[in-house]
Formats: C-alpha cells, sequence, structure tokens
C-alpha cells in the first residue's frame, strides 16, 4: 500500500515497474487516467525536484495536487504532532507525498495514514522514489543494471539517495569514496562513511585522491553533496573530490555522471554538457517518469 522504503521493492516490482505502460511523457497524456484523483504533496524539508516532478507527474495524468512546500507554514510549527499530521492529511487525498526529517515518521504514516504514502525522504535514512529513478537511470545509460562498476562518492553518511539507491544493485562493483572533513584544531577528520546499517563486505572503499586513478574503469560514477544542513560541527574544512571535464573525460564512452542535485562544488559547471552527464536533463526527465508510473500503479 505505502512505499516508504526500498526494502518493499524486489526486482519482479521493479522491472514490471520499467516497463509498464510505457506512459508518455507528454504533459497532454490524453487518457488522463488518474483525473478525479488528488494527491497531497507535503514537504517540511526543501526540495525542487522531488516535489515538483511528483506533481508534474500528477498533473500530466489528469490528476489534482495540494500541496504544502514549507513545513513552517503548516500546523507543525503549532506544535501539532506527526500523528495528526497523517490522520488530517488522509481525509484530503488520495496519496500523501511526505518529506521531514525526522527519520522515524514513516512508522507513523504506516499507523494513522488512511491513504497510501511515498517517503519522499525520512532524515538521512532513505528516499526510495530518487533510488527507483536513479536506478532506472542506471538502466536507460547502460541497456542493464547489473554487472557494472559504480563508484559513489560525497556525503555517504547523510545521503537518503545512496542509502536507498545501493539496496537496488546487488549485482554491482560497488566503489565508495567517502568526503572527509576537518575540523577543531584541524586535528580531527572524520570521512563521511555510509552508516553501519548501510555497510556491506563487497564493497570496496577509497580515498577520494585515489578517483582520478579509477574513472577509466568506472561505468557510473554517482556524485552527492556535502549535507551541511545535518552537521551539527561548525564550519568544517571539506576535503571532496571534485569532478571537472578534463576528468570526465578519461571515463569511457559509454559511461554516465549522476547526482541527485543540488549540486554544489563537486562538479565543474564545465562538466554539464559532457555527454557522460546525465544528471540534467535525463537524470530529471526519468524522474517524472517514474513517478507517472509509480502514481499510475499506485492509485489509478
Ligand atoms: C536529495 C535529497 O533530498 O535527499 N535531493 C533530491 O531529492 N533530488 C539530495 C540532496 O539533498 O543532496
Amino acid at each position: 500500500m505505502h512505499l516508504l522504503s526500498v526494502d518493499q521493492l524486489d526486482k519482479n516490482y521493479i522491472e514490471k515497474l520499467f516497463n509498464i505502460h510505457k506512459i508518455p511523457m507528454d504533459r497532454e497524456f490524453y487518457d488522463k487516467p488518474l483525473k478525479g484523483k488528488t494527491i497531497v504533496t507535503f514537504f517540511a524539508e526543501p526540495s525542487t525536484r522531488t516535489r515538483l516532478s511528483f506533481e508534474s507527474a500528477m498533473y500530466a495524468m489528469g490528476g489534482n495536487v495540494i500541496s504544502v512546500a514549507d513545513g513552517d507554514t503548516s500546523s507543525l510549527k503549532k506544535g501539532e504532532s506527526l500523528k495528526d499530521t497523517f490522520r488530517t492529511l488522509s481525509q484530503y487525498a488520495d496519496l500523501i507525498v511526505f518529506r521531514h526529517s525526522n527519520p522515524d515518521w514513516p512508522e507513523i504514516a504506516q499507523k494513522y495514514s488512511r491513504v497510501p504514502v511515498i517517503n519522499a525522504g525520512n532524515g538521512n535514512r532513505e528516499h526510495p522514489t530518487q533510488a527507483l529513478l536513479d536506478l532506472y537511470t542506471i538502466y536507460k545509460e547502460l541497456g542493464s543494471m547489473e554487472g557494472h562498476k559504480i563508484l559513489f562518492t560525497g556525503d555517504l553518511e547523510n545521503s537518503r539517495t545512496i542509502h536507498s539507491l545501493l539496496k537496488l544493485l546487488p549485482n554491482n562493483e560497488i566503489y565508495l569514496a567517502p568526503t572527509y572533513i576537518v575540523f577543531g584544531t584541524g586535528q580531527t577528520v572524520h570521512h563521511l562513511s555510509l552508516p553501519n546499517n548501510y555497510k556491506s563486505e563487497n564493497y570496496k572503499t577509497v580515498l577520494t585522491h585515489e578517483i582520478p586513478n579509477l574513472l577509466p574503469e568506472m561505468d557510473i560514477v554517482y556524485m552527492t553533496r556535502l549535507q551541511k544542513e545535518r552537521m551539527t560541527l561548525y564550519h568544517p574544512e571539506v576535503y571532496n573530490f571534485c569532478m571537472t571535464n578534463d576528468l570526465a573525460q578519461t571515463m569511457k564512452t559509454k559511461s554516465a555522471i549522476l547526482h541527485p542535485l543540488p549540486r554544489l562544488t563537486e562538479i565543474d559547471e564545465n562538466v554539464d554538457d559532457n555527454h557522460r552527464a546525465a544528471y540534467h536533463e535525463r537524470q530529471i526527465k526519468n524522474g517524472v517518469m517514474i513517478r507517472q508510473m509509480l502514481l499510475y500503479n499506485m492509485i489509478a
């Protein structure tokens, strides 16, 4: 009923989702299969792509959208509980798309929502629909979802997109190169590595300065920004890998650079026109497509 974690998704469901319906991306999708249905998009953390792609997907299929784009304008600000929030939202819509910094909200949703809920981000834990669109992008870029060398770099500790996506990539060779930060008197180094519950013995961890040597072998490089808003430390110095066009050129012709966005300094703008850069157009378009397929599957 809900989509709260990628743990709910098996291979059959994903393959079906990627192949079903071949829903046209066209905003004037003539069948309007979600006519008369309403979703609420409730985002208590910032978002550009996730919220707007859900809304765009819904409009494309003839449905209605009501939205809270900033939790501070909702009764959460007055101290209303998440329980009561879900009880209320259930009365307005056929489905709820929800994002909040409390990592435990999915358990509350499961108990108190009367309609299906899609997790659009629970703190630094999970982001299942981004993982689906990322997996779909890998599939479209390379022609399959298995047997690839995939490097993840950036803030692996806080990137919920990576936590979710890793669980959908069982038969691939995974390399991790976490950004590291130095803080305090300059003596304390902290690697932004995967939290323990997302770790696996099968992943190879490398240092960020080793990335340039690995690039020629990689099929996918997946990058994320530093999530300063989740750090309690003051002004850390950041040592992240920066992708430049010269480095991107050393990758295979058929390979891709992915980023869930927003991008900060980790990808130089001169990479944007490289054919390997999937993050702006292809990954974003796939996001609308995947959300169309999901909404269709869940409420049509
Ligand atoms: C990501 C998120 O919110 O987790 N963005 C997104 O949904 N496309 C990544 C991020 O905020 O860095």
